[in-house]
């Protein structure tokens, strides 16, 4: 009796850990797609997904990750390939263009939000 009480317990607790971890990785909605669909007909999901991990990864390396409220439009456009640029020149990483799209296209969605 006691080992299916264990038992049970720990199938509850796999469970909810493997749910949490679905979580963070489908933590952007097809709302964010939207918000941007104007400004950038081809924008995905995905896209979001991954502007979001690359911007968490790598945009804290110098100073605290940014509002995205901090600036707008323009500033990001501005701000994310200048930073890219730094972050592989200093930091050693290896921001392609499309990383960089991707960022630029996160920043902007969690702006309009
Ligand atoms: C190699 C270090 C470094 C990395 C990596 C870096 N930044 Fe910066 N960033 C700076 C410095 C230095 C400043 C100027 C001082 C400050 O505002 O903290 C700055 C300033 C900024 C600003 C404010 C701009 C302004 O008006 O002064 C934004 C926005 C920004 N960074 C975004 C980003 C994003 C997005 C990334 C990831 C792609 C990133 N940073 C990665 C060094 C870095």
């Amino acid at each position: 009796m006691n080992k299916l009480f264990f038992l049970a317990t720990l199938f509850f607790a796999v469970g909810c850990t493997v749910s949490k971890k679905a979580d963070l990785t489908s933590g952007l909605t097809k709302d964010d797609v939207n918000r941007v669909q104007d400004l950038y007909a081809d924008v995905t999901l995905e896209e979001l997904n991954k502007g979001m991990s690359l911007y968490e990864a790598n945009c804290d390396a110098c100073h605290k990750l940014k509002d995205p409220k901090s600036e707008g439009i323009k500033g990001w456009n501005h701000h994310v390939p200048e930073m890219v640029e730094l972050s592989n020149e200093k930091k050693g990483t290896k921001l392609t263009k499309s990383d960089e799209q991707a960022i630029l296209r996160y920043l902007v969605s969690m702006n309009r939000k």
